[in-house]
């Protein structure tokens, strides 16, 4: 299937299938797609966190509004965290990061408050849910983007503290009977000529 045709059939699942597994390759392969994803100068202010334990993901589940149900029946929850901790996050610039990064970051964050550096490392999070959701429905696989997550609560329950969530994304299979497929509910775009413009 093409790329245009992968995107068409994209949708956000609603529920899932709570019995098929997602194959471990392929969630070998969406982590590695994750760590590949492009940031501004090459920042990359994040970490995923991969929960397949259904324990932990029941737990995180209650914690997630009116996404509950979907995350207990995905088999999969990653979720998408951001810098929060501006001094351990300088010593991992400071020792992973090329010079022209280092020197890079150092100046953007001289000339900002911490608030706006925060938005704009935010931004770049955001990057890896766009290739997150493509990846999932090019490796066959269903997902739902979530940003109605309690953040605080997500903290405690995974012992985070250098980082903080910013959204969840669900993966698995969709189920055959969910009303947001795209046979059921077609997809719901504004038109092009009013998103696109050429010049
Ligand atoms: C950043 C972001 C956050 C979203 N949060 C939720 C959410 O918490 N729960 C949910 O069911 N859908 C969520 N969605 C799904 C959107 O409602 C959905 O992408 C949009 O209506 C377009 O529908 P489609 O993805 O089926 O094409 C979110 C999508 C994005 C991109």
């Amino acid at each position: 299937m093409n790329i245009l045709e992968l995107i068409k059939k994209r949708y956000t699942a609603k529920t899932y299938n709570s019995v098929k597994e997602i194959p471990l390759d392929k969630i070998e392969d969406l982590k590695e797609i994750l760590r590949l994803t492009p940031s501004s100068i090459n920042i990359q202010p994040w970490k995923f966190t991969f929960v397949q334990n259904q324990e932990i993901k029941a737990k995180l589940a209650s914690v997630s509004m009116h996404n509950e149900e979907k995350i207990n029946q995905a088999k999969l929850l990653v979720i998408f965290s951001v810098v929060d901790d501006f001094d351990a996050f300088q010593k991992v610039v400071d020792h992973e990061f090329s010079n022209t990064s280092r020197n890079w970051y150092n100046q953007i964050k001289a000339s900002m408050p911490e608030n706006d550096l925060k938005i704009w490392l935010s931004k770049q999070v955001y990057i890896a849910l766009g290739v997150g959701l493509t990846a999932s429905i090019a490796l066959g696989l269903d997902s739902t983007a979530m940003e109605g997550i309690e953040s605080d609560k997500y903290m405690d329950i995974l012992n985070m503290s250098a980082y903080k969530p910013l959204f969840a994304m669900a993966i698995g299979y969709g189920s055959e009977d969910d009303f947001n497929r795209i046979e059921i509910t077609p997809k719901s775009r504004r038109l092009q000529e009013n998103v696109i413009e050429t010049i």
